[in-house]
């Protein structure tokens, strides 16, 4: 591994590698004409310079072998650096935040043929998030701790398939190390297990720069749009993750559209004691007939014109029409609740079940998150970022 301190410096290789040669010479020569053993340990030395050529004489920054053209040359032929500039400890770990999401509308349009839902949903990311980071490991395989919730750490975590997936799509062997710090409540409808997903992948790209990765890796390191697509197949709105902000998502939600950033709000997120399974809701929905749909449209023209007021007017979310009576009844209430307590408006967020309220003042979103906390709901101040 090259990022690794070498034996012996490049500059060191260069100064012994004549002398050694020519002394081998030397002796082989001498030893010729007086004994065999003489003959042998000079050409001993010379393999010995041979080897320490190969084997150190390389790039300080980059790892990779000088060969010719390095010789007496200031810069590296492979990465351009300037051979005498201070080597940098590459960076082998990173810690990114994974933002979860919120549905500000949720549309399904109908069922498609390969078994999935046609969505129109409108996005955006909220300040409360998840840490991920990331670490190249000597060894080899993907691990992954999780502290804050009781979760898998094999591939059933969606963060480490992502890890999985990246590694395949550079055909890279090397280890790689998850740690991830959970705040983003699980089965709740803000894309938690996505946005760990997306940060994964995140990281892992803005890493793959480093000698280990680009040397051992067989592939170019990932563009955006190639990430994207790969976090498309991870899930739904692991692409949306990736991206974040204010985005209209189409198809099975990887379709994005880039929006205006919303008009900032103060976001109450109020999870009740219950999850919800996004396949069970979806099932739901098909046997339901949807009265109440979001007005896209005019969601994206509130968001297009910072009209804050209309876009309030038109939060909505179709699988609060799906609900069981006791899980609708519940959603209800916090809903209630969350107006009581001054919010402009308040929905379920994607399948749930947590339930959003949408404040313009801090101090009152702090008051409501208080309110509502209790044994069976859990709650969390953010905001939109
Ligand atoms: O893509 P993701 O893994 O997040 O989806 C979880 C489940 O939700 C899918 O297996 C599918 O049953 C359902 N789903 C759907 N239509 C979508 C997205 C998800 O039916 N557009």
């Amino acid at each position: 591994m090259n990022d690794k301190k070498p034996l012996m410096d490049y500059r060191r290789v260069q100064k012994l590698q004549t002398p050694l040669l020519l002394t081998g010479a030397l002796l082989s020569g001498v030893g010729t004409s007086v004994s065999v053993p003489l003959v042998i340990l000079g050409i001993a030395i010379m393999l010995f310079a041979i080897v320490i050529g190969v084997l150190y004489y390389r790039c300080p920054h980059c790892g990779r072998p000088l060969g010719r053209i390095g010789e007496g040359g200031a810069y590296c032929p492979h990465c351009g650096k300037a051979l005498n500039a201070p080597v940098e400890e590459p960076v082998r770990s990173i810690t990114v935040p994974a933002y979860a999401k919120l549905n500000l509308t949720l549309d399904i349009l109908g069922k498609r043929d390969d078994g999935y839902h046609e969505m129109q949903m409108i996005m955006q990311t909220v300040s409360l998030h998840d840490d991920v980071t990331v670490t190249l490991t000597d060894g080899k395989g993907i691990t992954c701790r999780v502290d804050g919730a009781a979760l898998p750490c094999d591939e059933r975590n969606l963060a480490v398939k992502a890890a999985r997936a990246f590694c395949e799509a550079m055909d890279y062997g090397g280890g790689i190390d998850i740690a991830l710090i959970k705040r983003i409540p699980s089965e709740a409808g803000m894309a938690g297990g996505s946005a760990d997903a997306a940060a994964v992948l995140r990281a892992l790209r803005a890493i793959s720069t480093v000698p280990v990765i680009l040397l051992t890796a067989k592939r170019e390191p990932l563009d955006a749009a190639a990430l994207e697509v790969l976090g498309g197949k991870l899930g739904a709105d692991v692409p949306f993750c990736i991206r974040g902000g204010t985005q209209l998502a189409e198809g099975r939600g990887e379709k994005l559209t880039v929006l205006k950033p919303a008009p900032r709000f103060f976001v109450a997120v109020c999870k009740p004691d219950f999850p919800i399974s996004t396949p069970a809701l979806f099932a739901r929905v098909d046997g339901v007939t949807i009265t109440d749909r979001p007005d896209t449209d005019a969601m994206l023209a509130a968001i297009e014109h910072g009209d804050a007021d209309t876009l309030c007017a038109n939060v909505r979310n179709v699988f609060e029409q799906a609900l069981d009576g006791e899980q609708r009844e519940r959603i209800e209430t916090i809903k209630c609740d969350l107006l009581a307590y001054g919010a402009k408006t308040s929905a379920m967020t994607g399948s749930g079940s947590v339930v959003f309220g949408l404040f313009s003042d801090k101090a009152a979103c702090r008051r409501a998150c208080e309110a509502l906390q209790g044994e069976c709901v859990k709650t969390f101040c953010a905001e939109f970022v």
